[in-house]
């Protein structure tokens, strides 16, 4: 017998406690409300997928949920179009129905009762979401792209109110610096869909490759798609090292709408980069009329930025522009090109009688409104096409066009400048946003371009600065996570710096602020991470990577995920799921190896964090320094006594200041024979880690009075690259209380205002 349901429409039943809700409904992005109901729907091969009739996105989004059904499940589920919306709801049926009382154009309501699910939306957008919370309502299982047997597959009764915070959800990627093909294209956009992304910004152009089809310009991508070799290492190693193999690759016209299609159905717009008037040395490669100087030039294979931009006094630069951005406009629907804008050094422009014709021409009174004459320029052409310019924030300098949107990189502030014009802001402060940075200590992470940001940090992010007036805070359209592949060459490493980042990103886009807690979101993160490891996404598990911290002799450990135990040996063995726990922090009175790693269901799942702890005459003593770190402190207020030994790519125990000496004063708190002082600096150059020019060693009884006991001049020779330099002053047992280190700040580059850093670590006094 079949039976029917009535028509429930925003029938709420609180019978549940707030409690089980969370548990229950663990899906990220979080959704804006939730009820949980007795029972279960039960997803079975007879199961009938209901959707209207005559209504092809609708059919889409059914269709794409049958999919991903099928292919966890294993079952052939019949799909039904319907003619007009059913007033019952069949037994054993899910239902897409349009639902003009949906306010939210992305929103829905899904509900999910034992004998049916209904998801209602406004728009076939709101009811792709809805089939993407219903989804993970069926558990990490409906991740996997094969069948799985062993699963359940139910999903607990509840009612889910949703619609997003934000209309721009934005992630990106870069092409130009590695080239990723078309069936990674697509996975990385079926990812963004799942956590409810609507925007693939595609850097496609850059220095290191430019990777479209243009039809009038073939050489774009024959010569402009291949560099000669590649940067090995980073781009700090002195002296650089190169692979010696050409890399080349680019998309076809046909492969391009392809993939804008494969993003349309999943409700994704794509926004096309094509970088100007830097950011250039590829196209100039392919076209070195277009340069300044007229070439040649080569497609760069080192990283950074460099200073061979399009001319802007050429107009044959603007006609070929323009000639590329109507293919562009023409392959991508959506209402917006990026049309790049930052890092455009003047250096060409300034010696370029063509770019200074222009200036004086147009009445421009430098560069820098040359460079907003350039993209206003382009913006207008772009205009002709029928489509709007993003640019990053440096299009603000000189003025901003009207109309142009503004993708705020360099901190929040170009956003802000950008509404307070009356103008629409992308944040993707560098801050928050680029997950091309380093997510945990870089001793132990692979290779990336430099930074921190973890993914507790990207879950604190708020894209409206306080700052902003309510009716500014309306120009705020969304924000973006940044992945830029310079150290990133393969899909699996994209995955790896995308997500879990990415994850919290969502949240930070879709949910509502006063619904946002990192605690709860940690929790389902645990479970997501079960559904990100079904669809096989190579995640990153330095979420559960061990910290430790060093106080009063004692050593505490912590991870990310508050319910993970973790576990520590101190012997130098690896720890086991037997080792002891850390339930309360860990006295060290000896040298000693420190192990530890969280353990998660009884496996490992991060890194093993391994601590040297050197026990010495000043370990654990206090000392003063005249300028206090802010943003490198070495975790803990003792960092240079505190027993462990900051490595190369490690900042963790590193103290940094920034255009000031060090000067710690140690107090050994009794006289205490001393045989030597030693004391490393790290040397990172391109980071503006500079040496010390000298430093010199005192000690004292009294505290007042300090005698010099030695001094060394640091060589300021072969600087370049990234080092540790250990320097040590043996003092044969002179017994003294107080010991006092100067260290000399190297001081402001020459020819250059940049202020450099002064890092140290662990004062040994033995
Ligand atoms: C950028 O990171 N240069 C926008
Ligand atoms: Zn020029």
């Amino acid at each position: 017998m079949r039976r029917l349901f009535l028509f429930t429409f925003l029938l709420y039943s609180t019978s549940k406690s707030l409690a089980q809700v969370s548990t229950v409904v663990t899906v990220i992005p979080q959704p804006v409300q939730a009820y949980v109901r007795e029972g279960k729907f039960e997803l079975k091969p007879t199961t009938r997928i209901h959707f209207p009739q005559g209504k092809a996105d609708w059919a889409t989004v059914a269709q794409y949920f049958m999919g991903i059904a099928q292919a966890s499940t294993g079952f052939q589920l019949t799909g039904i179009p319907y003619q007009t919306v059913p007033t019952s709801l069949r037994e054993n049926g899910i239902y897409f129905i349009p639902d003009e009382r949906i306010e939210q154009s992305e929103g829905y309501q899904l509900e999910i009762m034992p004998l049916f699910v209904a998801i209602r939306a406004r728009t076939a957008a709101g009811a792709f979401y809805g089939a993407q919370t219903l989804r993970q309502m069926f558990g990490p299982s409906m991740g996997s792209s094969t069948p799985t047997k062993d699963s359940a597959w139910t999903a607990a009764a509840c009612i889910i109110t949703d619609y997003p915070r934000f209309s721009y959800r934005g992630m990106h990627l870069d092409v130009s610096r590695h080239f990723f093909p078309v069936t990674f294209i697509k996975r990385y956009i079926d990812l963004l869909a799942t956590h409810k992304f609507n925007r693939f910004h595609w850097h496609l152009t850059d220095d290191q490759g430019w990777r479209i089809e243009i039809k009038k310009y073939p050489r774009l991508h024959q010569i402009g798609g291949c560099r000669e070799e590649t940067l090995v290492g980073h781009a700090t190693d002195a002296p650089p090292r190169f692979d010696g193999k050409p890399y080349c690759g680019y998309y076809t016209q046909e492969e391009i709408r392809e993939v804008v299609e494969y993003a349309r159905q999943r409700f994704i717009t794509i926004i096309p980069e094509i970088e100007m008037p830097g950011h250039a040395s590829a196209a100039l490669a392919a076209y070195p009329e277009l340069g300044c100087t007229g070439g040649p030039y080569k497609v760069a294979k080192t990283w950074g930025v460099f200073e061979d931009v399009f001319c802007a006094g050429n107009d044959k630069t603007f006609e070929f522009l323009a000639d590329v951005l109507k293919e562009v406009c023409a392959l991508f629907p959506g209402e917006y090109i990026h049309i790049g804008g930052d890092e455009c050094p003047k250096t060409r422009w300034k010696a370029c009688p063509k770019c200074q014709k222009r200036i004086s021409t147009e009445k421009l009174k430098n560069e820098d409104q040359l460079q907003s004459y350039f993209i206003r320029r382009i913006s207008e052409i772009v205009a002709r096409y029928g489509k709007k310019i993003i640019g990053w924030d440096e299009i603000l300098e000189g003025g901003l066009p009207a109309g142009a949107t503004v993708m705020s990189w360099r901190g929040n502030d170009g956003g802000i400048a950008a509404t307070k014009a009356g103008q629409y802001a992308i944040m993707c402060p560098t801050s928050h946003c680029y997950f091309d940075y380093y997510q945990s200590d870089p001793a132990q992470e692979p290779l990336a371009i430099g930074g921190f940001l973890t993914v507790q940090r990207v879950y604190d992010y708020e894209p409206v600065p306080a700052s902003l007036t309510a009716e500014e805070a309306r120009f705020i359209l969304g924000a973006q996570g940044n992945v830029w592949t310079e150290y990133i060459s393969t899909p699996e490493q994209v995955e790896y710096m995308a997500f879990p980042r990415a994850c919290a990103l969502s949240e930070v886009l879709w949910t509502p602020a006063n619904k946002r807690a990192p605690g709860d979101f940690m929790r389902r993160l645990r479970n997501h991470f079960r559904f990100l490891e079904n669809m096989g996404v190579n995640y990153a598990r330095s979420y559960y990577d061990v910290k430790a911290t060093f106080n009063g002799g004692y050593v505490s450990l912590s991870t990310a995920d508050a319910q993970a135990q973790i576990k520590y040996t101190l012997d130098g063995s690896d720890p086991k799921p037997t080792s002891p726990g850390m339930y309360s922090p860990i006295p060290l009175s000896k040298t000693t190896t420190l192990k530890a790693a969280a353990l998660v269901d009884g496996k490992f799942p991060g890194r093993i964090l391994t601590v040297r702890y050197v026990v010495h005459k000043a370990l654990n003593k206090p000392y003063t320094l005249s300028t206090q770190p802010s943003q490198y402190s070495g975790g803990e207020k003792y960092a240079l006594t505190n027993g462990s030994i900051g490595a190369l790519r490690s900042w963790y125990h590193w103290v940094g200041l920034q255009d000031a000496d060090f000067d710690p004063v140690i107090d050994l708190e009794t006289i205490t024979p001393i045989q030597k002082i030693s004391v490393n600096f790290l040397v990172g150059t391109g980071y503006l880690i500079y040496p010390p020019r000298s430093i010199e060693v005192f000690t004292s009884n009294d505290g007042e009075n300090f005698a010099s006991v030695g001094k060394r001049e640091i060589p300021v020779n072969e600087l370049v690259g990234n080092r540790i330099e250990n320097v040590s002053f043996n003092l044969n047992g002179i017994g003294a209380r107080y010991v006092k280190l100067v260290a000399q700040r190297y001081g402001p580059l020459p020819g250059s205002n940049e202020k450099t850093w002064l890092f140290l670590d662990e004062i040994m006094v033995e």
